[in-house]
């Protein structure tokens, strides 16, 4: 079989430890954390935090909000882009912060539904949305300056036809 050659993308992400980044960012990471007090997560017992820096300075919260109806619930993420988006249509998101308890082991990447709408937002606002993760047990922080460093294949407005 012939093909045309492979597509292959360059995702970065940055490695720091928390007191490298900036002040506004630690905070914006202790702002996450605080969130996952607001977390209803009784199904899962996983309290996610996230927590948005828009321009004006402002800092928008979310946390995960479960459903018995178990599809029906939301993740942290969409929690905090939807309400921002909902509050302050016409800001822009610089970043978002996610943390996860400390009994987790992984660096908490976003599932690709809060991805895609993150994307959506850095589309609409023209400027990349910077994503702070933190690890549960230690200072590590992975930077993805940017959602296409995470999901470089999003669907976007331009995939929809166009009548
Ligand atoms: N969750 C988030 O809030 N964010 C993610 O990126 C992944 C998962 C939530 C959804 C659910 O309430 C719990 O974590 C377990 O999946």
């Amino acid at each position: 079989m012939n093909n045309k050659g492979d597509i292959n993308i360059i995702c970065n992400l940055q490695d720091f430890q928390l007191d490298q980044l900036s002040e506004a960012w630690q905070n914006l990471i202790y702002k996450a954390d605080a969130a996952r007090s607001g977390s209803h997560s009784p199904y899962s017992n996983f309290q996610v935090g996230a927590a948005l820096l828009l321009d004006s300075g402002e800092v928008v919260i979310g946390s995960n909000q479960e459903n018995a109806a178990y599809p029906s619930g939301l993740c942290a993420e969409r929690t905090a882009m939807f309400w921002a988006g909902a509050n302050y249509p016409n800001q822009k998101v610089l970043a978002i912060a996610v943390t996860v308890p400390k009994r987790a082991e992984h660096i908490p990447f976003p599932c690709g539904s809060c991805l895609q709408v993150i994307s959506e937002y850095q589309q609409r606002q023209e400027s990349p949305i910077n994503i702070l993760l933190k690890h549960p047990q230690s200072q590590q922080v992975y930077l993805a300056k940017g959602v296409q460093n995470l999901l470089p294949f999003a669907f976007e407005k331009s995939h929809l036809p166009k009548d």
